[in-house]
């Protein structure tokens, strides 16, 4: 029987020996369990250790600045990364009416996207001279392989796929599919720089890097994603693609501008790093609220789900809230010709990193990823397991962002300290949100059991 907040989930047609069954695509529970392991090995246990390190608290101060870029690096390439990754390769191709990529081309490509992330985690922080030289090297060889990978897989969907033109998701697609394949260079050529700096890249280098990637191969599927299905959960239509083009344009040439900040130096390269976040920032105020919601309730969404949209609320609240202050950051840079506004920009990465990228992936693959539409089937409620990680992230992003606006005013260890209680709390919502997700994929196939049986009455039983 069904209650208000159930699924309806399509029952089997035909059952039988000469009937093929349709085989439910799970690789991208390999790319979700990937992105959850880096975020809880990696970037959110070196968001609690790296801050305390650079204050002494605990062992590791003299690595610090290696720990910091390694941070940087696992939340963007293993966190964000892994998750847009595996969630794009799954749903563009559906979007774009083709059929769903092969696990012989996605399983390979996890690995490739899984090797270097190991090394930026175990070796490269942790090596001294020319061997800490070479494992950034091969971490950057091995990133841009797996990047030109998903470059490949995406751009070849959206070549051969023909539904969707004129919409919004489009376009962002096209143009993430595009940073994933500028990605594949660059992280050569980071490799290449953290080589002669024994395995350190020049700070400003890095730091210009982590903004392209995080604007460009990340920021556009948020975009894109969020167009096609956010607004329609809160009663809006999808906004059409010419409506985004504007946000879109300005995005993208932000992101463009620090790949310019890489090659240049001293106050050019300040110049273009602020521009590139003026634009940027400014594309986040007025994307933001047209492809995702800052307001509103989501009637669209069944009853069970409906908890999920606080995330995507939250998130692009959050991403605006960047914005703000990437464009306040950009235009002092702009006129000061330095690297200004550094409390500025430190809230404004983490309001990006933990709201439009870390709010959202929780919130969407709640909403979008089918173990959880399974598992929402179950009869019960949203219990603690499903609510607390909300709190716990909410909390990390308001300490994060406000010690990082603060790190101008307060001591060091004062800012470090914060941060280190941030890192905590996220990291303790990305567990209990791991934890979700293992109960939800265990009880996957128990639950398709109960539908199908439901669906086929009570004196029928599948043969
Ligand atoms: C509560 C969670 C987090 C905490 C406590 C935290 C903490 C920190 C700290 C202390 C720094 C060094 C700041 C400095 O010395 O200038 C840093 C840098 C950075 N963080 Fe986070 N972070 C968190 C989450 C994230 C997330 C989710 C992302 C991205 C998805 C992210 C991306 C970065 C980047 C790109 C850098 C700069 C790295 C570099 O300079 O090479 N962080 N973070």
């Amino acid at each position: 029987m069904s209650r208000a907040g159930d699924i309806p989930l399509e029952p089997p047609l035909v059952r039988g020996a000469g009937a093929a069954p349709v085989k439910e695509d799970r690789t991208y529970l390999g790319y979700v369990a990937a992105a959850l392991a880096s975020a809880l090995l990696g970037g959110f246990a070196l968001a609690v250790w790296m801050p305390l390190a650079a204050t002494d608290a605990v062992p590791g101060i003299e690595r610090a600045p290696r720990l910091v870029q390694a941070h940087g690096w696992l939340q963007l390439q293993g966190w964000a990364g892994l998750f847009v990754a595996g969630m794009a390769i799954r749903i563009v191709p559906r979007f774009a009416g083709r059929r769903p990529v092969p696990g012989r081309v996605t399983v390979p490509l996890l690995g490739l996207l899984a090797a270097p992330l190991a090394l930026r985690l175990f070796a490269v922080p942790w090596l001294d001279g020319e061997a800490a030289g070479a494992a950034a090297l091969a971490a950057g060889l091995l990133t841009a392989a797996g990047c030109a990978g998903v470059a490949a897989v995406l751009g070849w969907t959206l070549l051969r796929g023909r539904r969707g033109r004129g919409e919004a998701w489009r376009g962002f697609a096209a143009a993430g599919a595009l940073w994933w394949l500028a990605w594949a260079p660059l992280a050569a050529w980071w490799g290449g720089r953290a080589a002669e700096g024994d395995g350190l890249a020049p700070a400003a280098f890095d730091d210009a890097m982590a903004w392209a990637v995080m604007l460009g191969a990340i920021g556009n599927f948020i975009l894109g994603v969020q167009s096609r299905s956010v607004p329609v959960f809160f009663g809006r239509r999808p906004p059409p693609g010419a409506a985004m083009a504007g946000p879109g344009l300005l995005l993208n040439g932000g992101a463009g501008l620090f790949v310019l900040a890489m090659a240049a130096d001293g106050a050019a390269a300040a110049r273009l790093a602020g521009a590139g976040l003026a634009l940027s920032g400014g594309g986040l105020c007025w994307g933001l609220p047209l492809a995702g919601a800052v307001r509103g309730r989501a009637h669209r969404l069944r009853p069970r789900a409906r908890p999920a949209a606080r995330f995507v609320l939250a998130a692009n609240l959050a991403g605006v809230a960047a914005g703000a202050l990437m464009a306040a950051a950009g235009a002092a840079m702009l006129a000061d010709g330095s690297y200004a506004a550094a409390p500025l920009r430190d809230a404004a990465r983490h309001l990006f990193g933990l709201g439009p990228i870390t709010l959202l992936i929780l919130g969407m693959a709640r909403l979008i990823a089918p173990v959880f539409a399974v598992a929402r089937t179950e009869a019960r409620t949203a219990g603690w397991l499903e609510r607390a990680p909300f709190w716990l992230l909410l909390a990390a992003l308001g300490i994060r962002a406000g010690a990082g606006l603060a790190s101008g005013t307060v001591s060091y260890d004062a800012w470090m300290h914060a941060s280190a209680l941030a890192g905590a709390l996220g990291w303790l919502a990305i567990a209990l949100f791991a934890a979700d997700v293992l109960r939800a994929a265990r009880n996957e196939g128990r639950n398709l059991a109960a539908i199908e049986a439901a669906a086929l009455g009570p004196n029928r039983r599948p043969q």
